[in-house]
């Protein structure tokens, strides 16, 4: 299991480097990533480099045996760079430029940058393929999360380039764009501009282009580096760490490109069970590595820095975070960072050493972690096993949450993390998968979720549909199914692509103010919970309904809704239920749809499983204070190796339990 964090030698004395690796080898680490930020360190000077300090640094890695993530060092540029060219600095919305003085200022499209940081990369390839501490690269540092587009006239002339390869012609951009509409017709490609600011309202479909070009800009600087470093180094995977929680890029075409699938998750102190959002982006992340194994670059050991209210994490929920992510597919956890900085921006963010030294409950913990971890070795070569597939997609993302939608309080995770939880809570496991071009994608999961999957072009619908009528069930909500690809709504009543799946045909969105709530109701008449944010002005199509408003802007009105097609099920649900009514239309869905969780979950316990050749791994993980029973037998690899029929875990804890083939 990996185990470590970003390590930064250059923000401390050469003194301190050797006290690095002691706590290290005492805390069992095995994998640093090492030079991310280090650019200004490794070339001071224009095509002057600097090694001596990390060829020593790898040298006292490698003596210990800690595998090291070597970085490309290009996510941040050296002040020089905006000196010589200050065309490279990126520009915002507004035309303002942002300057050197914090990371990330360059513009993803400069030619500039990228021959300065394939020159880099160029160089610390052919110096460190061959040491032996070296293990995997990592290039640049989560693309896009600062500066997710750039609006300078670098990336206006390349996103022309850009659409021209798209549509070939002028004509074409105008159709997918509608610009009939407020006489934002173009005559040639070269009117064309980046979405900058404007009076009001700027363009959708070019707003969402803009979104993908984007993303493809900084795709191209991380392909740039990658094929330096197969080129010189080819035995050594590549990896950059994805966000998966953010908007920023569509990381469905990145993973196609990464050889190992590695993110970054921080917990956001303020919301409540947040160790909910941390399943579901482990899910997801997963997901990228199309189920396959895959690694948690970064999170942390307790509080960061960015957040108003940074909350140090509780004892022993960092082991449980970390568990988390290893139930869920990880191979290992990584932090940022391994020493708490002293100086810089980030000097209140923990670390695995914290400015208390090891002398500290937190860094006994570490300790303890990478125990934790060293025993968990015999889980790397299983996968998870899932129950159900929930559809996510990032251009639907950028869809829903454009400026001039029929609410802004739709939010493009808000259902998909809704499911995810309540099926959580009810023991089951979700896989994520992008929008379907076959109903083959889909084929070996009972059940599929469509959560406001915005845009879905007629392959995609086509796609769903042959799902459903070959045995599927399928949940699709509210805002799913509007546009298609370009973002032109599917006419004659919504959700226009899923209109024939789910029987049922919407007139009128009738979304509610802010803290409305209506009542729903059963078939029977009773009560079945709330809903708020939606409704709609629905009609049966074919479909049957399940829950009904009793008030609102349309009482009596179908509020969500089964329909049978062919040999499945197409259940809508046109409203936001609570999560109880959610949870308690789950049930019925999943059990409709022959999907049974293999134990009873009691409250605030998450219950994964991992599955080898020879064993199957059932982590157990209880989120709640309270000591709790589960009834899973088997031997906990964190326990005293007795098997036992079930787990018995206190407020908190943690067990994995090996349940072999043969037994
Ligand atoms: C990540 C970043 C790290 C560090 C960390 C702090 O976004 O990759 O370099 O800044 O956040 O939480």
């Amino acid at each position: 299991m990996a185990f470590g964090g970003d390590y930064n030698p250059e923000q401390w004395p050469s003194a301190v480097w050797a006290d690095d690796v002691t706590l290290m080898r005492e805390a069992g680490v095995t994998l640093v990533s090492v030079g991310i930020f280090s650019w200004a360190h490794l070339e001071p000077r224009p095509g002057e480099y600097e090694f001596g300090w990390l060829d020593r640094v790898l040298d006292l890695l490698g003596e210990a045996g800690v595998d090291v993530d070597l970085a490309t060092a290009t996510a941040s540029p050296p002040p020089w760079l905006a000196r010589l060219y200050p065309e490279t600095l990126p520009v915002d919305r507004d035309g303002r430029t942002l300057w050197p003085g914090s990371r990330q200022a360059y513009c993803p499209s400069s030619p500039v940058f990228r021959a300065r940081a394939a020159a880099l990369t160029e160089q610390l390839a052919a110096r460190y393929a061959g040491h032996p501490a070296l293990a995997l690269w990592h290039v640049g540092n989560e693309y896009g999360c600062h500066t997710t587009c750039c609006w300078c006239d670098t990336s206006a002339a390349a996103f022309r380039g850009w659409l021209e390869q798209r549509y070939r012609d002028v004509d074409a951009l105008n159709e997918a764009w509608g610009t009939s509409f407020w006489s934002q017709r173009y005559g040639d490609f070269s009117e064309v501009l980046p979405p900058r600011a404007t009076p009001t309202f700027g363009n959708p479909g070019q707003e969402l282009d803009f979104r993908r070009f984007s993303s493809d800009e900084h795709l191209a600087c991380f392909v740039a580096e990658r094929d330096v470093l197969r080129r010189v180094s080819p035995h050594v995977p590549v990896t950059t760490n994805f966000m998966a929680h953010t908007e920023v890029v569509d990381y469905w075409t990145w993973a196609r490109e990464v050889d190992v699938v590695s993110n970054d998750h921080y917990l956001l102190a303020h919301q409540p069970d947040n160790h909910l959002e941390l399943a579901f982006c482990a899910d997801v992340t997963r997901g990228l590595a199309g189920g396959q194994p895959w690694l948690l670059m970064e999170h942390s050991t307790s509080a960061v820095n960015w957040q108003p209210r940074n909350v140090a994490k509780r004892p022993g929920e960092t082991i449980r975070n970390s568990l988390q992510h290893v139930a869920r597919g990880s191979q290992g956890a990584l932090f940022f960072q391994w020493r708490q900085s002293r100086a810089g921006a980030e000097k209140y963010h923990s670390a695995l050493v914290p400015h208390a030294g090891a002398d500290s409950r937190l860094w006994r913990e570490v300790v303890d972690l990478g125990v934790t971890l060293e025993r968990l070795a015999p889980v790397l070569a299983s996968t998870v096993q899932a129950d159900v597939a929930l559809v996510f997609d990032w251009q639907s993302w950028w869809a829903t949450e454009q400026v001039a939608t029929p609410s802004v309080d739709v939010t493009y995770r808000d259902r998909a993390l809704a499911l995810h939880r309540a099926l959580l809570r009810a023991g089951l496991t979700v896989d994520v998968v992008p929008t379907p071009s076959s109903p083959d994608e889909l084929a070996t999961y009972p059940l599929v979720l469509a959560p406001t999957l915005h845009l879905v072009s007629q392959p995609a619908a086509d796609a769903f549909r042959a799902y459903v009528e070959g045995g599927g069930s399928l949940l699709v909500t509210y805002f799913s199914g509007i546009a298609d690809e370009r973002d032109h709504v599917h006419l004659g009543g919504y959700p226009g692509a899923f209109r024939d799946v789910l029987g049922v045909r919407v007139e009128e969105f009738c979304p509610l103010l802010s803290g409305e709530q209506v009542g729903l109701v059963d078939t029977d008449g009773s009560g079945a919970g709330t809903a708020d944010v939606w409704a709609e002005d629905l009609h049966l199509a074919g479909a049957e309904a399940v829950l009904t408003y009793a008030d609102g802007p349309v009482p009596g009105t179908p509020a969500v809704t089964r329909h049978r097609l062919g040999n499945g099920l197409g259940w809508y649900v046109a409203t936001r239920t609570d999560d109880a009514s959610t949870a308690a239309l789950l049930h019925r869905v999943c059990s409709e749809a022959g999907v049974t969780a293999p134990y009873d979950v009691p409250a605030g316990v998450e219950l994964v499983r991992r599955a080898g050749d020879e064993a199957t791994y059932v982590f157990v993980l209880n989120h709640s204070p309270e000591p709790v029973t589960v009834p899973v037998p088997g031997v906990d690899l964190l326990g005293d190796g007795v098997s036992e029929q079930e787990v018995r875990l206190s407020g908190g804890g943690v067990a994995v339990i090996r349940q072999d083939r043969s037994g």
